[in-house]
């Protein structure tokens, strides 16, 4: 299996399906996330069809690392099951079928070294709230989408200033960018 060429034709099939998949500058930062911190156990709200799963997948290999993957669309995540399947990543992946609001706090907490928040853009203050206790401290959470969609992050940027979060905002692409938010030790 060339996997190169799979996440090729798989973000080819994204673009003709209208499926929001990470772009690849932001694939490749996310995956320099993952060497740099040398993420060993990270976890994922909104797989979609698997694309940034894949892509994840691949540098935690390198770290003998392991993935949590939460999506709530039954047809994406078949999809992604099928496509974690064909490229061997399903030693690393777990993908569970559910909403991450109800799954979220099913999780062990502080077993998490990273956190990608990357579902529906309204409910991300509730997803980092609930994801929170999930991330081990020192470990760190990478926003998706924070430029273009901030106004339907309703309450988010909000939350952060009142709570006094640090974050950063990386414009990684030229219409959009990720946050960075580092959990302070203790
Ligand atoms: C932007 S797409 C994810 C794209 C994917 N990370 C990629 O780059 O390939 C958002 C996904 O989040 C899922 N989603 C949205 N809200 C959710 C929720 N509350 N629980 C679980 N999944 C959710 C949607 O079904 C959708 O597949």
């Amino acid at each position: 299996m060339d996997i190169q060429q799979f996440l090729v034709d798989l973000r080819q099939y994204g673009l003709a399906n209208t499926i929001p998949n990470i772009s690849d500058k932001n694939a490749q930062f996310l995956r320099d996330m993952i060497h740099i911190g040398r993420v060993k156990n990270l976890l994922e709200i909104g797989t979609a069809n698997g694309y940034s799963t894949i892509h994840l997948c691949m540098a935690l290999r390198e770290n003998g690392g392991k993935l949590t993957s939460i999506d709530y669309s039954l047809p994406s995540y078949n999809e992604a099951v099928e496509n974690i399947e064909k490229t061997g990543m399903d030693d690393i992946a777990t993908l569970i079928f559910g909403n991450a609001l109800v799954e979220l706090p099913k999780l062990t907490e502080a077993s998490f070294d990273m956190i990608f928040i990357d579902g529906q853009k309204k409910r991300t203050l509730d997803f980092f709230q609930l994801a929170y206790p999930l991330l081990r401290d020192g470990g760190f959470f990478i926003v998706d989408d924070v430029i273009k969609f901030s106004e339907k992050m309703s309450g988010f940027y909000e939350f952060l200033e009142q709570e006094k979060i640090t974050h950063s905002i990386l414009k990684i692409d030229e219409d959009d960018g990720v946050m960075l938010i580092v959990k302070p030790k203790k």
